[in-house]
Parts: C-alpha cells; sequence; structure tokens
C-alpha cells in the first residue's frame, strides 16, 4: 500500500522535532565544517562575497563561513521555526548572518544581488510539483551576479534508487526512537516517519515525499536555468560514522555558473 502525503508537508515538518530526528546530520558540528571544507574547495568563494544560504535551515553553513570570516551571508528559508533558532544562535555566538523567512522560488531579494547561491543539505524536490525545483534553480539564477557561481549539495539519485533501506530506525537518546518506512514511486521516496518517546509516547506520525535527482537530470535542470559551466561532483560521504543517514548518505554536489555576459 503507498504511503499517503499531503503535499503541503515540507511547510510544517521543519521544526524542534526535526532538528531531533535529523540532528546526526543538521545539528552535528564536525559534519558541518566538513560539508562548509567542500564548499570552499568546490567554488571560488572570497571573504567579502555576499552569499545566499538558500533554504539554509537553521543557518548553520552560514554561521560556519561567518565563523571563518565571511562577512555577509544571508539565510533564506520557509520555515520560521528555523529562522527564530538561528536568529538565537547567531546572537548568541555573535556571528553576523543575516536571516529572511520566504519562498525559495519567489524570494522577492533584488536580482544580480549575490556572488553565490549555496542550496545544501538535499533541500530541494520537496514541493509537489517538479516544475517547482526548476523554479528555485532559475530564482537563483535570477539572484546571482553574472560571472557568479550556484553550488547544490543533494542525495545522490543512483544511490537512492538503487540501495534505500525500506526500514530504519535510530535513537537519537535514551528516551527517544525514530522509525521510518521508506518506499520508492515515481522518482520520489514516500516515507512515513514515527518518533516515539518513552516517557511521553507518540511525537509525531508524519509522511513525506522527497523527488531524488539523477546526475544527468540536474544538470540539465541546471541548463535549462541557464547556468553554464555546470560540473556533477560524484561519491560525497561526509559522515564519520556507518549508519542509515537516508538523503544525506551518499552526496552529488553540482555546481554552476551564471554567464558573465547576463
Ligand atoms: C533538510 S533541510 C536542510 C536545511 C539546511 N540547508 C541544512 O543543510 O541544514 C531543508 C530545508 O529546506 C527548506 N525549504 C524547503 N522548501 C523550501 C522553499 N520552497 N523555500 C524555502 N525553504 C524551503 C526547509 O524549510 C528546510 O529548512
Amino acid at each position: 500500500m503507498s504511503i499517503k502525503v499531503d503535499p503541503g508537508w515540507w511547510k510544517t515538518l521543519f521544526d524542534e522535532v526535526y532538528l531531533l530526528t535529523d540532528a546526526r546530520s543538521v545539528c552535528d558540528e564536525k559534519l558541518t565544517r566538513r560539508e562548509t571544507d567542500v564548499v570552499c574547495d568546490l567554488i571560488p568563494l572570497e571573504m567579502h562575497h555576499r552569499i545566499l544560504d538558500l533554504c539554509g535551515g537553521q543557518g548553520r553553513h552560514s554561521m560556519e563561513l561567518s565563523s571563518r570570516g565571511f562577512s555577509s551571508c544571508t539565510v533564506l528559508d520557509y520555515s520560521q521555526y528555523l529562522i527564530d533558532v538561528g536568529m538565537e544562535m547567531a546572537s548568541r555566538s555573535g556571528c553576523k548572518v543575516e536571516f529572511l523567512q520566504g519562498d525559495a522560488r519567489e524570494t522577492g531579494l533584488a536580482g544580480s544581488s549575490y556572488d553565490h547561491v549555496l542550496i545544501l543539505g538535499n533541500s530541494i524536490g520537496y514541493l509537489p510539483c517538479s516544475d517547482d525545483d526548476s523554479r528555485i534553480l532559475m530564482e537563483a539564477y535570477r539572484l546571482l551576479k553574472p560571472g557568479s557561481w550556484i553550488l547544490v549539495d543533494v542525495a545522490d539519485g543512483e544511490q537512492v534508487r538503487d540501495s534505500l533501506n525500506p526500514n530504519a530506525w535510530h535513537e537519537i537518546d535514551e528516551d527517544i526512537v525514530v522509525c521510518r518506512t521508506r518506499q520508492i514511486e515515481g522518482g520520489s521516496v514516500l516515507a512515513r516517519e514515527v518518533v516515539v518517546s518513552k516517557e511521553k509516547g507518540l511525537i509525531r506520525d508524519q509522511s513525506y515525499c522527497i523527488r531524488y535527482f539523477e546526475a544527468e537530470t540536474l544538470r540539465d535542470m541546471m541548463i535549462g536555468a541557464g547556468f553554464e559551466t555546470v560540473r556533477v561532483h560524484r561519491d560525497f560521504k561526509l559522515h564519520d560514522k556507518e549508519g542509515d543517514y537516508g538523503f544525506m548518505n551518499r552526496r552529488m554536489i553540482v555546481t554552476a555558473k551564471k554567464p558573465e555576459d547576463e
């Protein structure tokens, strides 16, 4: 039986429970540092550049970049909860990062105003219509200055398709267990996530649907959005321990440039 998914799931899932269920990936400072090292290796970031961390969640990469001396990082995310968490963390640690709530398809930000757009941590493929992924890439294109770079970090679609574990579970601590049932359907992973606390009982029972991308598909989408010099870098395994990290297991990173003459 197919897992039923509310198409608006992505508007509500990214809350305090997400920061627990996905903590092994999105609250691990060492992992964030390794991911940031990869970003710095693959695109020509300079300290004064304006960097937009699109779908940036609680801004973990922007805060890491800011702590390395990058002076102009902006996080835009749909989740007001994550934006509030990020603002609080930035003010506690003294990081000068700007946080904005918005929709990556239509940010309302000024065109040609960023030197880099980063879309990290598998943050596309959530919206109900596949055209929405292209709309996010087209919006990134509009926001970039001519001659500047985008970097997109997503799950490697081939690996998702060939080796997704249909049943996965992990403990967060002594109290909380996360169980995921997954199935592949038409280029997407449908998943049901049940989170149980031994003390409090059921914390979450929610389903979601995430599209995965094959290298060629993502390359074509980048070219379709107007980018050139599209490079697909594969086989990134960034966690230091073996485990089932779902979409974060093996990554594919795509870099591309907005033409100089645009
Ligand atoms: C898996 S999280 C990753 C967040 C962050 N990039 C990281 O690596 O920690 C995906 C994020 O994408 C955001 N997101 C998804 N669709 C979005 C949209 N249309 N506009 C803005 N943010 C979106 C979610 O709110 C969520 O914070």
